[in-house]
């Protein structure tokens, strides 16, 4: 019998799904576990299905024992797993790419928005009873319309917030190690990385954390930002150097930021919460009814697929 390790509760049809081929040990919750407590939880499994918080090492890997022959990861994301580690042991990893695509999208437009109009600070002056006054000069932000996209890796995700752009009036630009497919009908140019923050209005990072995306944008590439910009992070924290940009934007040396993900989960630099200027929300780029049921559903398809020796519908690649 197939025993599926899963690190928490999962919503929709997945744990039929799994229940269907296998038997479940699930945790109860929707929160991380403690770390002995999932290296416990993973023990002699032939499948983990996994959340972004939980590392996979060989710490866990060992735990889990050499029954273990998928990691199902529940996010799009994969840095939370040591690929390599798992290559060794020949063990398969997934991810769920593309299902949530359109709810990221609409939680980074969320975040232009907010920033570019200041939405946040908007809420807590209303909330806090202060006095205030509609005025020519009040609370102004910045026009969308016109303005330029800047899109750091224009894949599945980065693609969809293009096309919200375009809706806005917005022209858009890329940047990218190849060239798009997505690219033609956004009518987006590819600029190198220094061109496209020089020149964007709204800069909206898409690309995953690697070693080469950690601190891809630190002080001096905030430094090149125009001083009305906004930059919008809702793909992996590490991307941005944090302590920077909270140094750039109390300076006044871009207008804004709008922050899904950061450095230190769910830690977040002391020097942003202080900031009028950054919009921040607590990593809910997925976080919908429909997309969080599909992620689950697609992860089970993996694990399902693993566990019966077939090739499951959205393996991560992995080194060597
Ligand atoms: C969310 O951050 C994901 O990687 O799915
Ligand atoms: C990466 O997150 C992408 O799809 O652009």
């Amino acid at each position: 019998m197939t025993t599926f390790a899963v690190t928490a509760a999962l919503p929709g049809r997945a744990p039929e799904m799994l229940t269907g081929a296998g038997e479940i040990r699930a945790a109860p919750g929707s929160g991380p576990l403690a770390r002995e407590q999932l290296l416990a939880l993973v023990e002699g499994a032939d499948v983990a299905v996994t959340m972004l918080y939980d590392r996979v090492d060989e710490e866990f890997l060992d735990a889990a024992g050499t029954n273990l022959r998928g990691v199902c990861n529940v996010a799009v994301g994969f840095d939370n797993i040591d690929l390599a580690a798992c290559a060794r042991r020949g063990i398969v990893v997934t991810n769920t790419p593309g299902v949530l695509d359109d709810a990221t999208a609409d939680l980074a437009f969320a975040l232009i928005l907010a920033a570019r109009r200041r939405l946040g600070e908007g809420e807590r002056l209303v909330r806090s009873g202060e006095r205030w006054q509609w005025g020519m000069g009040f609370m102004v932000g910045h026009d969308l319309r016109g303005g330029r996209l800047g899109i750091v890796g224009l894949g599945g995700i980065g693609a969809r917030v293009g096309a919200r752009g375009r809706g806005f009036g917005m022209e858009i630009a890329y940047f990218g190690r190849r060239e798009s497919p997505n690219a033609a009908e956004l009518e987006a140019t590819r600029l190198d990385l220094d061109e496209l923050l020089a020149s964007s209005d709204v800069v909206s990072l898409h690309t995953p954390l690697t070693p080469e995306t950690r601190h891809l944008i630190g002080a001096r590439e905030l430094g090149l930002m125009k001083p009305t910009a906004t930059l919008v992070n809702t793909a992996r924290g590490a991307v941005v150097d944090e302590a920077a940009l909270a140094e750039a934007l109390r300076e006044g040396r871009i207008a804004g930021a709008g922050l899904d993900v950061f450095e230190d989960e769910p830690n977040v630099h002391p020097g942003l919460l202080e900031l009028e200027n950054a919009v921040l929300v607590p990593h809910i780029g997925s976080a919908t009814v429909e997309t969080r049921a599909t992620m689950a559903e697609l992860a089970a398809r993996n694990a399902v697929a693993i566990a019966r020796g077939e090739a499951p519908p959205t393996p991560v690649p992995l080194p060597g």
